[in-house]
């Protein structure tokens, strides 16, 4: 009888000290980029299956879809922190969403890791808001880079979607280093869902350049790639990480053959044994390559879970304490230091941004195959 009441008291106390932990995801898992919600998901289930708990207190996920829409992305975030009381968010895909969703996150003290999300602004005058991922000045420097030494262009046409900051940040820091390099520039707008591109197609055709480069998102770049090669446009086209989903070449078909874009990673040209063994995971569960958004949500959801454990390590106790634990939680994201990563060694600095290098894709038959690497020192300040 004794045996059992000590055996007991001790159950209860291990229980009592394991807690579990609940992470924020918020994704847009329908509407217009879906396709980058879905892929996401996966890298973050696939990162969750590999380690499901934190210092021995397991680790409970739970998935909130922004409808690929700003204000359903700040919604979703106060609903995960008001409703289900979660540690930390891993999110949001486009910049858009992470500002708005950033904002609240901010606001309330919660740690928020986005995975994908470029546009400097995400992150900048903000202590809880950190990024897997390099910023957008750089992805722009190295697309201009590329297509000014690698592919030879003087004259560029950017196409820019003005409702995305991603977008208009992307573009700006694009145009920015292909002057300097000694190119030309113009640039062309679009919104957002618009179908018919044929008055910015047309200057286009006026203006003959050696490149175009849409910074947009996919939807709309296979359309512009369709109706640019339609009117008879047969210079390069190039865009940055926003053109990198399967639905790209679903929409675009012929016309985004040969098509250049910077991105994070690619399942052909493996960074770190990690992602050898992510690529291999992957495909064993999902039966397709990895793409970027399953390589950086898989090591977004890392990143966190190993600064949980720094955390907790130092004071368990903590994992009692919610906003305790959210405030150290957020200091230590920014102290990850050569993470072994699936998209490479990630190391976020004191303003919560990573410093990566770029990979540069292109569609090959259909595919999106690896083009080269562009590296931190190449791009000119
Ligand atoms: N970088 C994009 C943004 O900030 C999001 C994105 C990343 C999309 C990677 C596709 C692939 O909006």
């Amino acid at each position: 009888m004794r045996k059992l009441v000590v055996l007991l008291t001790l159950v209860v106390a291990v229980l009592a000290l394991s807690a579990v932990i609940k992470v924020g995801v918020v994704l847009p898992m329908t509407g217009g980029i879906s396709a980058f919600g879905q892929m996401t998901w996966e890298g973050i289930q696939l990162a969750h299956s590999l380690k499901p708990s934190a210092a021995g207190n397991e680790i409970k996920l739970i998935l909130l879809d922004n409808r690929s829409e700003k204000t359903e992305a700040a919604n979703a975030v106060a609903r995960a922190i008001d409703k289900e009381h979660v540690v930390a968010i891993i999110g949001q895909v486009a910049s858009s969403h992470s500002l708005a969703g950033g904002a609240v996150a901010e606001e309330k003290h919660v740690p928020m890791l986005s995975p994908t999300s470029t546009n400097p602004l995400v992150t900048q005058g903000k202590k809880y808001v950190s990024r897997a991922c390099f910023i957008d000045p750089f992805q722009g420097g190295a697309a201009a880079v590329f297509a000014y030494k690698k592919l030879g262009a003087r004259k560029a046409v950017v196409f820019t979607d003005i409702e995305q900051d991603y977008s208009v940040g992307l573009s700006r820091f694009f145009m920015k280093a292909f002057t300097k390099l000694g190119g030309k520039v113009d640039v062309v707008y679009y919104k957002t869902g618009d179908q018919d591109f044929s008055a910015q197609v047309s200057l286009v055709m006026a203006k003959n350049p050696d490149v175009i480069f849409i910074t947009g998102y996919y939807p709309e770049a296979a359309l512009i790639a369709r109706q640019a090669r339609q009117m008879g446009y047969k210079g390069y086209i190039m865009g940055g990480d926003g053109l990198e989903a399967p639905e790209l070449v679903e929409i675009g078909g012929k016309a985004v053959e040969g098509v250049y874009l910077t991105t994070h990673f690619n399942a052909r040209g493996a960074a770190t044994p990690m992602s050898k063994k992510f690529v291999k995971m992957y495909k064993e569960k999902y039966g397709k390559d990895p793409s970027a958004l399953a390589a950086l949500g898989f090591d977004a959801y890392l990143i966190l879970v190993d600064a949980m454990e720094r955390v907790l390590k130092g004071n368990p106790d903590l994992v009692n304490d919610l906003q305790g634990f959210r405030d150290a939680l957020a200091v230590e994201i920014r102290h990850t230091k050569n993470f072994e990563g699936a998209s490479g060694y990630i190391t976020i600095n004191e303003i919560g941004d990573a410093v990566k290098s770029v990979v540069v894709d292109v569609v090959k038959n259909g595919i999106f195959d690896f083009a080269g690497i562009v590296n931190p020192d190449e791009i000119p300040h």
